[in-house]
């Protein structure tokens, strides 16, 4: 029996997570869930961020489902490394995979783009580069104050993460990779990783290949995104890039992840790429579609391509059917969506 990890976190975290069990209890039946009180309630009532003994717990599950990790009444930082990135380091979750699609039915801040259009990957680096913690402060609070954030990047990280990207390339229409880094100013790295993205493509001659820097990428995802299929690169960049990504097609509230160990040696996680959006907390308007999306990605990782498929084409219907304007709850939205894959798995 498949056994997932449930921890729905903070904020809206809760609220889109309980619509993607909605949706897992139909496409995935018989499995069993979990739920973790992780995030800032926990932190805050016992002050532990991420017990040993939970992480032991996690580990011996098929797969993890979060919601959102993060909260104003806990200092930057806390959550986010002692939980979130703790997980994906510590589960060795080293390809960050973060499609972006603009389904029919959502809008693109961008005038000429047209549904169907855009269809992008983007292999984000998951366990080095700046994400890596190395680093440090001296003198501070002073105006003599230091602080250093140093990019961790291995032959043997890049290598592994590029791999993965060209194998995904290899499997869609476009069979295209581009490699986005900043080789004109970081050298080191920039190096590393032009030089092992060089290496690996020779393996891959049936994958037409690209490089850009990250600042030139950042602007060609906003005035052609639809040239692009697959995008690999570093924990920082991809992290941004993936935000500029969501924006044009159709906002952050659609865009799934899926922190992936593809050698299966820990299980993987999957999370919308949104974050705990305190603002709208509560409030029930959240839009679940990245978290039923993200839910979708971890049917896929466990082989469940049928039940995957189904997830997709009914989130894909739902957003066909909303109006512009059309102002849906995360229930609303949440059992629609269930609906239609239960129609659909017939
Ligand atoms: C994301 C988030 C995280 C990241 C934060 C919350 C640590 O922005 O998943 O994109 O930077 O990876
Ligand atoms: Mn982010």
């Amino acid at each position: 029996m498949t056994a997932i990890a449930v921890i729905p976190g903070d904020g809206i975290g809760t609220e889109v997570v309980a619509q993607a069990r909605k949706v897992l209890d139909v496409a995935l039946p018989g499995y069993t869930a979990t739920e973790y009180d992780l995030g800032a309630r926990r932190y805050h009532a016992t002050g532990e961020i991420l017990p040993e003994s939970v992480v032991t717990e996690l580990d011996g599950h098929d797969a993890i489902l979060l919601g959102a990790i993060g909260d104003p009444s806990v200092p930057p930082g806390v959550l986010e490394r002692g939980l979130l990135l703790k997980l994906r380091f510590d589960f060795d979750q080293y390809v960050n995979l973060r499609p972006s699609r603009l389904w029919p039915g959502t809008v693109s801040p961008l005038a000429d783009v047209k549904p169907g259009e855009i269809d992008l990957v983007v292999v984000r680096e998951g366990t080095e580069g700046l994400y890596a913690g190395a680093g440090g402060t001296l003198h501070e609070g002073s105006s003599a104050e230091i602080a250093t954030e140093e990019s961790l990047n291995t032959r043997y990280g890049t290598e592994r993460v590029i791999r993965d990207a060209f194998e995904r390339a290899r499997r869609r229409d476009r069979k295209h990779v581009t490699c986005v880094h900043k080789t004109n100013v970081l050298t080191h790295a920039g190096g590393l990783w032009r030089r092992t993205f060089a290496d690996v493509s020779a393996d891959y001659p049936d994958v037409a290949t690209d490089y850009q820097h990250v600042d030139a990428a950042a602007m060609f995802l906003v005035t052609r995104p639809q040239a692009y299929d697959v995008i690999v690169t570093d924990n920082l960049f991809g992290d941004i890039l993936t935000d500029i990504a969501a924006a044009v097609t159709g906002g952050i509230g659609l865009a799934a992840s899926g922190n992936v160990n593809p050698d299966r040696t820990h299980p993987s996680m999957f999370e919308p790429v949104h974050g705990s959006a305190p603002d709208i907390a509560g409030k029930g308007v959240a839009d679940p579609v990245a978290a039923i999306m993200s839910a979708g990605l971890l049917l896929e990782h466990l082989g469940h391509g049928e039940a995957a498929t189904a997830v997709t084409r009914a989130v894909a219907a739902d957003l066909a059917e909303r109006t512009p304007g059309e102002r849906l709850g995360t229930d609303a939205i949440g059992d629609r969506v269930t609906a239609r894959v239960a129609e659909i798995l017939g």
